[in-house]
């Protein structure tokens, strides 16, 4: 069992949890979107448990209900039923302050859409998360410049974020999630926009930080990424429909069945637009 080398510090925190406890515990989660005739179910009872130190791949079909199950596991959004237990203790219906709190020093999120804040420079965007903590000071910049230089953007700190590429602001993005040692992180789709270099560097890094103890999981639709993960969960419909422990050889093996369902997928598509081109 790994150990985590996060210390909190926190009132909220304070007593010891035991090493052993499942960092994450959801039972028959539910939320809904909408009222009445119009109500919708996105995570329709997920039961689920993530023991510290997992590195979990999230997939499923567009609309399947991830990035509403990340929002819910990073306290962003509130379920309409069910239980989340996070570290022990039951969050689902917790002020929201607390977990603003709970949030800031435990849960590093990275959003699918990004969430640079516009007005500030990318040096200051990536210290962010650790002036909410405690004011802003020199050692915080030092801190979020050298994972700035990590990921290849040492010479983009005062460029602001309009000024960047997609995938430059995809790792600024994931620098600010990792910028206070989060034993959590949250990531959506986090190489979504990068090529294959890139992709590499931000895997190398969340690889780096999974060995160091922590938790990962991240949605992904990219097979290729499943080598890095100990564990993937496929969901639909808002449930987990399946669960698979990931040992080298089955990663390989899914990854590959991944692929030649898409290459068919791919062909099919283009022998109906030759069918229809011929008509
Ligand atoms: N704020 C909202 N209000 C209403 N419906 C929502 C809201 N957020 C999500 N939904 C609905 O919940 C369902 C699940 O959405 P979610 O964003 O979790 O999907 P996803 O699996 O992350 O998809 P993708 O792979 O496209 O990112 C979708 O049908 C979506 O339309
Ligand atoms: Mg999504």
């Amino acid at each position: 069992m790994a150990t985590t080398p996060h210390s909190t510090g926190s009132i909220f925190f304070a007593s010891p949890v035991s090493s052993t406890a499942p960092v994450i515990g959801l039972h028959n989660l539910r939320k809904v979107f909408g009222y009445g005739d119009t109500a919708m179910a996105a995570l329709d009872g997920v039961d689920l448990t993530i023991e510290r130190g997992e590195f979990v791949a999230i997939m499923g079909p567009s609309g399947c209900g991830k990035t509403t199950l990340l929002n819910m596991l990073g306290l962003l959004d509130q379920s309409t039923d069910g239980e989340y237990i996070l570290n022990g203790r039951n969050v689902a219906r917790i002020r929201s302050t607390r977990k603003a709190r709970i949030r800031n020093r435990e849960i590093g999120f990275v959003f699918q859409n990004f969430n640079l804040i516009e007005k500030l420079n990318i040096l200051n965007n990536v210290t962010l998360p650790l002036t909410y903590q405690r004011g802003l000071n020199f050692r915080h910049q030092q801190k979020a410049s050298q994972l700035l230089k990590n990921f290849g953007l040492q010479n983009r700190e005062y460029y602001m974020p309009y000024q960047l590429s997609g995938g430059q602001t995809q790792r600024v993005a994931i620098a600010r999630a990792l910028v206070n040692n989060p034993s959590i992180i949250l990531a959506d789709e986090p190489t979504g926009n990068l090529d294959s270099k890139n992709s590499e560097i931000i895997m190398d890094e969340l690889t780096r930080i999974h060995r160091e103890g922590n938790t990962i999981l991240m949605v992904t639709h990219n097979p290729d990424l499943l080598s890095y993960a100990s564990r993937v969960i496929h969901m639909k419909d808002g449930r987990i429909v399946k669960d698979i422990e990931l040992t080298e050889n089955r990663a390989h093996s899914i990854a590959n069945k991944f692929i030649s369902r898409r290459k068919a997928a791919r062909k099919r598509r283009g022998t109906r637009r030759f069918v229809r081109g011929k008509k």
